[in-house]
């Protein structure tokens, strides 16, 4: 499963792109609000796209498709890993059919239904972005919506990638990599949560004092 992290925080993607732990990143405007202002946005995906070697989500801001077209094309042309988030509406799926026939990528995002995705997949788009928590946030089964959208993709040999979103802990990763979500998008700190175990911290431990008891170096 590829991992993209889930953060528009530069310093938190070359970390884990410099331990090779990623294969993209997704953003958000949220996340972009979170990293201030400071940064001229086109210029920030640009350094994003510079550290990571894979797909960098940029997301539209406009809700009109015309709208949303222009500012995809223009966000494409920042460097070649930009895929293009739009929401999942109306004017997001025209968006969708338009930039990618034009050969850009499109992750459509926002998704809650099956129909929802199955509907993206048809408008041509790369990746579908179910949101796992937020499902479970209204209490929801967000597990099972990334159930569904895998079996009808594989009834019907749909290539859109499902891009399991809203992941918040490693249960959800856990349950989207049984699953078989193509990718999933965490953030930084789920991304670690991923690798600590404290029998592994415990094993450590033993191992640096026993080599300690030996008075030697190494
Ligand atoms: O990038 C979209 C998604 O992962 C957001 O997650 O935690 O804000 O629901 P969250």
């Amino acid at each position: 499963m590829k991992i993209f992290l889930d953060t528009a925080d530069i310093d938190e993607i070359r970390r884990a792109a410099e331990a090779g732990l990623i294969d993209g990143v997704t953003t958000n405007p949220s996340l972009m609000a979170k990293v201030g202002g400071d940064r001229d946005p086109t210029e920030l995906f640009l350094d994003i796209c510079e550290t990571v070697d894979g797909p960098v989500s940029a997301e539209v801001i406009a809700i009109d498709a015309e709208g949303m077209i222009e500012q995809g094309g223009r966000l494409a042309k920042i460097h070649d890993n930009i895929v293009i988030k739009v929401p999942l509406t109306e004017a997001g799926l025209r968006a969708c059919r338009s930039l990618s026939n034009d050969g850009i990528r499109v992750n459509v995002t926002l998704c809650f239904s099956p129909t929802q995705a199955h509907l993206a997949a048809k408008a041509g788009a790369a990746y579908i972005s179910p949101f796992i928590g937020r499902i479970e946030d209204i209490s929801g089964d967000g597990m099972e919506l990334i159930s569904q959208i895998r079996m009808i993709y594989d009834n019907y040999d749909i290539e859109t990638e499902i891009l399991a979103a809203s992941i918040r802990h490693p249960q959800h990763m856990v349950q989207a990599l049984l699953i078989g979500a193509d990718c999933g998008t965490l953030p930084p700190k789920v991304l670690y949560q991923l690798l600590k175990h404290p029998l592994t911290d415990r094993g450590l431990d033993g191992f640096l004092a026993d080599w300690k008891s030996l008075g030697r170096d190494l």
